[in-house]
């Protein structure tokens, strides 16, 4: 009879389980080591295919130097730029923040995010479905996770270059900027001004200063 119990509380909570494991999962499974891409056939992939070279001038950046940009960067390796990461659950993205710039306020719909600051230092933050805001000051080395989905943004506010590596349990983590999501989609200027409490004057002026989107991955 106690046995009998004990394997219906475990059936039980199987069931509650196998909708929650669906939830939790990352990219979906492939039933083969790796996916080939559709232009390809499997006499010609090579080590070649699971190479991406694309984060060699970053990492042999000179720090003490300027930075070549002035701007914020990102250089991704993710499904886009890195086919062989179909299936596998990963991608990285490369951070270069030149003095006084920011990685504005955005979520990975797909995944949370990994980032070690390998050069520099940075101050860096998250906001929770409470609404509570967590921040941190980052110095060489240390690490800091963005959970999945929540609003977040890093910050270089010293004189000194800094560069962060990101890793994602998502080989396409997806990115949603809140500025260009908010203003730079047409969204009617009523309905923002509406939703932000102010008037329309205000919300042009937002949408005005926004930059082109950024790409999407
Ligand atoms: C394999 O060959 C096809 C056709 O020649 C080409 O389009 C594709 O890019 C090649 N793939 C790799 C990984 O070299
Ligand atoms: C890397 O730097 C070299 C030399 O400055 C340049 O020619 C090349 O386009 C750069 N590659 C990338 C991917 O930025
Ligand atoms: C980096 O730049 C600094 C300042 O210009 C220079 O003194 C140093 O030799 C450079 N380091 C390398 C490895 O090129
Ligand atoms: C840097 O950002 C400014 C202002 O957003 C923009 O006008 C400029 O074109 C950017 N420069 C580069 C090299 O992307």
């Amino acid at each position: 009879m106690a046995f009998h119990h004990s394997s219906m509380l475990l059936l039980a909570l199987l069931a509650l389980a196998a909708p929650l494991a669906l939830v939790m999962a990352g990219d979906p499974d492939i039933l083969t080591d790796y996916v080939i891409p559709a232009n390809s056939n499997a006499d010609n992939i090579t080590g070649d295919f699971f190479t991406f070279t694309g984060f060699r001038n970053a990492t042999s950046m000179n720090m003490s130097m300027p930075m070549p940009n002035a701007n914020f960067t990102v250089i991704k390796a993710s499904l886009k730029e890195f086919p062989a990461l179909n299936g596998q659950s990963v991608s990285y993205a490369m951070l270069m923040y030149p003095p006084g710039t920011v990685n504005p306020t955005h979520t990975h719909p797909r995944s949370a995010e990994l980032l070690l600051v390998v050069n520099g230092a940075l101050s860096v933050g998250f906001v929770d479905t409470a609404n509570k805001l967590y921040t941190q000051d980052l110095a060489t080395g240390d690490m800091f996770v963005f959970p999945k989905g929540l609003v977040h943004f890093q910050f270089n506010s010293g004189n000194q270059p800094a560069m962060a590596l990101s890793a994602f349990g998502s080989a396409a983590a997806g990115l949603v900027s809140v500025p260009v999501t908010v203003f730079g989609s047409n969204i009617d200027d009523t309905v923002l001004a509406k939703s932000f409490k102010t008037d329309v004057p205000t919300i042009q002026k937002l949408k005005a200063g926004l930059t082109p989107p950024a790409n999407k991955s």
